[in-house]
């Protein structure tokens, strides 16, 4: 009998698990029957933008966190495909923080000419997934009739992303604000806040991205609290960083030192939960967002029961290329190429990753510890072997760019370390470019 596999969503790690199998086709080997479930309409994941917040149109949580006018936030040379390059797919190298479009089209770009949107059920999404017979009953329901199914799986591959299910902490004085609360999830367009004061929690990607927009959009300002330690960069004179909310009153936000500001808005930047509600209980990964994830072999295999996977649960310095790297070690474990350790050996692995990851002293150990990780992962699979220190240290000049100037570090370029050739540097500053279509992108 031919396996069968779930794929539970159809983003950048889902359609890596996609690609990995559609890739061993090409090369003439035996591959299971793959059906991957997308509850959206179409495949991207994050990088499919809507306007949307809140339920969509069935009722169903709405996944996006994307925003109008995102321009990646780091350069494009760390998260290049090593068997699709920017080249192959623009025809030309381009520049190197893409917007979401540009980014998008390449994520497609890659499968769109193979078969494989036909493994996917799209509108479709899963409700349960639990044991049964040795393997797993998959419920799913499909979101235009409304009618639910049960199919059967040898194996599940879970790449829901976890980057959708918003952290949210509350302050005292909330429930009277008269302005805005909103998650950073439910951010869609800064223009909304265009000469308003922004008050942003949170110090992290979406606190320092978001306010970024929030300026470059024409914010009259952006304040900045932070729990544990301000961001320090070179903010614009309208940016303030301060210490954590302690309450609001009225408009007026008060803080741990003392200081208070009045405000129009409040986006919790706070970050995001690990949220699979439709595994049961024993086959839920619970973990932080952090590097090593708990209960995960090789970041992968899920320890109290291998034969489910879990792709792109890590926090993320490498994302496309990292979801590639673990997408083909599943694939190759799933098609018995790659033989799994006792548990026993599968949790002194987690323990490992996890002790070695407390022991980085800063961003750089962060960056070269994943890189690792993703060299070891490849060296274990036919996946194209790529420069990974080559990306580190594009990582590493991105913070510097960062460090000089936060508001123009878009405006560098790097080498890619998969054709070796330079990106060219955009050809309008980040900060005057308004127009974040693919077409205006690609007219260097
Ligand atoms: C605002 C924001 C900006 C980001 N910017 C960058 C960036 O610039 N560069 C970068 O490299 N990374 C960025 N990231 C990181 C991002 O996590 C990855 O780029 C990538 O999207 C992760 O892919 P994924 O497939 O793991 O998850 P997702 O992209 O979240 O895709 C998961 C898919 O699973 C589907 N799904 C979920 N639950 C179900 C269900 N029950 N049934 C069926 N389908 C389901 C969803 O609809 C979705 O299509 C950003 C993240 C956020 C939130
Ligand atoms: N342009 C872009 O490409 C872009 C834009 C936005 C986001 N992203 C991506 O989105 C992902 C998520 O980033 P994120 O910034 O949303 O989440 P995150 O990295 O998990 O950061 C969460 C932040 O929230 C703070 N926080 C959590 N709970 C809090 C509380 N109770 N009170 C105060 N502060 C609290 C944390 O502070 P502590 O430090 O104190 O824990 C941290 O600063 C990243 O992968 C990022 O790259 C990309």
């Amino acid at each position: 009998m031919r396996k069968r596999v779930a794929v539970v969503g159809a983003g950048p790690s889902g359609l890596a698990v996609l690609r990995a199998f559609q890739t061993a086709k090409a090369n003439g080997d035996e591959i299971p029957e793959v059906v991957c479930f997308e509850k959206q309409e179409n495949w991207g994941g994050l990088w499919n933008y809507t306007w949307r917040t809140g339920l969509d149109q069935y009722g169903e949580s709405v996944h996006g966190s994307m925003y109008r006018y995102l321009w990646s936030n780091g350069p494009k040379e760390g998260l290049e495909f090593a068997d699709y390059s920017f080249e192959e797919h623009f025809g030309k190298q381009i520049a190197s923080y893409p917007p979401r479009s540009v980014l998008f089209d390449y994520i497609e770009g890659r499968i769109k000419k193979t078969e494989v949107r036909d493994w996917i059920k799209f509108s479709t999404a899963v409700k349960n997934v639990e044991q049964s017979d040795g393997g797993f009953a998959v419920t799913t329901c499909d979101l235009t009739t409304s009618k639910t199914n049960v199919g059967y799986f040898d194996h599940v591959i879970v790449c829901s992303g976890h980057f959708s299910t918003p952290n949210m902490p509350s302050f005292d004085g909330f429930e009277r604000f008269p302005g805005r609360i909103l998650h950073a999830h439910d951010f869609r367009d800064a223009t909304e806040f265009q000469g308003k004061d922004v008050l942003l929690i949170g110090t992290s990607y979406s606190a320092e991205d978001i306010g970024s927009q929030c300026w470059k959009y024409g914010a009259k300002s952006i304040t900045v609290s932070h729990r544990t330690a301000a961001m320090g960069y070179d903010w614009p004179t309208n940016w303030e960083e301060v210490p954590l909310l302690t309450k609001v009153d009225g408009q007026t936000a008060y803080f741990k030192d003392g200081s208070s500001k009045t405000i129009d808005a409040i986006v919790l930047c706070t970050g995001y939960l690990h949220y699979f509600p439709f595994m049961e209980d024993k086959l839920r990964l619970v973990t932080a967002n952090r590097l090593a994830t708990a209960d995960l072999y090789k970041g992968v295999a899920f320890i109290h029961n291998p034969k489910i996977h879990y792709i792109g649960m890590q926090d993320q310095w490498f994302t496309f290329n990292m979801f590639d790297a673990q997408a083909w070690w599943s694939r190759d474990v799933i098609m018995g190429r790659i033989d799994l350790p006792t548990q026993e050996v599968m949790i002194s692995d987690v323990n490992d990753r996890v002790a070695r990851e407390d022991a980085g002293q800063d961003d750089y150990d962060a960056i070269w510890y994943q890189g690792d990780y993703v060299k070891e992962l490849i060296d274990e699979t036919d996946y194209p072997s790529f420069d990974v220190e080559g990306a580190c240290k594009v990582f590493k000049e991105w913070k510097g760019h960062k460090k000089k100037n936060i508001m123009t570090f878009r405006d560098n370029s790097y080498k890619s370390v998969i054709t070796g050739s330079m990106a060219p540097i955009h050809h309008t500053p980040w900060k005057d470019a308004m127009d974040d279509t693919i077409e205006s992108y690609l007219m260097n």
